[in-house]
């Protein structure tokens, strides 16, 4: 049999590239908030990245795997001067025990190369579940930090997942490769036995599955909806604002499909965590629309107005409701499941994309900013009355902001 723990890191695929893409943009505004934060604040709270999933920190063809990439980006701490963390802390999980080698000695080597000899790395080696009292201890004494989990299949539980990051109320930022086919496959055999993979990922018993698959048929959804609906489910327990599920497709005979096979899913309350996983995730399938349609579409689509258009649909959906704070907003439009495959970066409300789309409306009277006078400084231009993007800087600048419906 094929040991897909080891095989995996041979070469790294095309959408492997695209999570590790949104994984460094994230993880990376992830530090550099907390670094200003702490700065502002005169406060010297450590960070600890967590790898639950860590693999074997490198592809065989010197791709970088999580664990590396984030070594990459504790460098720019490196200078004592920049920093305002007391420590910056990583602690990795592997199971398989060739990969917890490899890893070791890739992180060792990476440590020496990159100067980082005062990195604090802790080496979890087996399930990271066997080593939850551990993983809940950095937890509970670091507020600043990043999760990532990045499972191949289904070998997760995540009420265990919840459980570990429910340690901190403040604990930062959450990124979960779910494996979104495997799990429609295995409800598509929703008699076979392992059913209870999926039982067990999402905590949840066999007859209390099947009802809501058959539930969720008799209403005409798919199994694509059973499996939103235990994710959405899982997610509740966290008290969280954002969490984001991406769509990503997966690498068939070299070249990306056009589907939607995972979901990263992004749990965070910070707008710019959420802002930066949401740009490069529309910069990601603007490179999509580029490659598979030799850029015609895209050179189409560059007007604003066009660029734009069914993201202000949805704003004036929304809107039409009840007068929102612009907070209230993000909140619906970023607590969704985006598509890959139905996508192409224009409809993801980014801090750019949703500003722009906010001044279209204001400027064609569809909408209108209730109380300019009360928005914090800077919010709003005091020349031209248009939106800026400071807005969705901080969750106080975008809860100081009312839209309303113009009627
Ligand atoms: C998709 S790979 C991780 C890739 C890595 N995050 C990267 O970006 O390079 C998944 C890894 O998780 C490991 N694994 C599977 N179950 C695990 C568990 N319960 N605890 C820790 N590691 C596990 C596998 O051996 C495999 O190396």
């Amino acid at each position: 049999m094929v040991n897909t723990a080891q095989k995996h890191f041979t070469e790294e695929k095309q959408h492997t590239k695209i999570k590790h893409k949104l994984f460094r943009a994230t993880l990376d505004t992830s530090m550099s908030i907390a670094n200003g934060i702490n700065y502002s604040k005169k406060e010297t709270k450590p960070y600890t990245y967590i790898d639950l999933y860590a693999g074997a920190g490198k592809f065989k063809d010197e791709h970088k795997g999580s664990p590396l990439l984030a070594l990459e980006l504790f460098e720019k701490y490196k200078d004592k001067n920049k920093r305002t963390f007391s420590a910056i802390q990583m602690v990795v999980a592997e199971k398989n025990e060739e990969n917890i080698e490899e890893l070791t000695k890739n992180i060792n080597n990476e440590k020496q190369v990159l100067l980082l000899d005062d990195l604090l790395c802790t080496f979890c080696s087996g399930s990271w579940e066997t080593h939850a009292e551990t993983l809940k201890n950095y937890i509970k004494s670091s507020q600043w930090g990043f999760v990532f989990v990045d499972p191949f299949s289904l070998e997760l539980n995540f009420d265990n997942l919840m459980e570990l990051i429910n340690q901190s109320p403040y604990y930062k930022d959450i990124l979960i490769l779910i494996n979104k086919s495997a799990q429609e496959r295995v409800l598509g055999k929703i008699n076979e036995p392992d059913i209870n993979k999926l039982c067990n990922y999402f905590n949840i018993s066999e007859n209390n599955l099947k009802r809501l698959f058959d539930f969720v048929k008799s209403k005409g959804g798919s199994n694509e909806t059973v499996v939103q609906h235990l994710i959405k489910r899982s997610i509740s327990k966290l008290d969280k604002d954002y969490v984001i599920n991406a769509a990503i497709t997966r690498t068939r005979n070299g070249k990306l499909e056009d589907s939607n096979r995972f979901y990263l899913c992004l749990i965070t309350s910070a707008i710019g965590v959420a802002n930066s996983f949401l740009e490069k995730y529309a910069e990601e399938l603007e490179d999509k629309t580029l490659k598979n349609n030799n850029m015609q579409l895209n050179l189409l689509k560059t007007s604003p107005i066009t660029k734009y258009v069914s993201l202000e649909e949805q704003i004036v959906n929304i809107i039409k409701h009840e007068n929102l704070t612009l907070f209230e907003l993000s909140k619906k439009l970023y607590n969704v499941f985006l598509s890959w495959k139905d996508s192409d970066g224009t409809e993801i409300p980014h801090r750019q994309a949703l500003i722009t789309a906010i001044n279209n409306l204001i400027n064609n009277t569809k909408i209108i900013i209730l109380n300019p006078e009360k928005a914090k400084k800077g919010c709003i231009s005091s020349k031209t009355n248009k939106l800026l993007s400071k807005a969705l800087t901080t969750k106080e600048d975008a809860k100081s902001v009312i839209l309303s419906l113009y009627r």
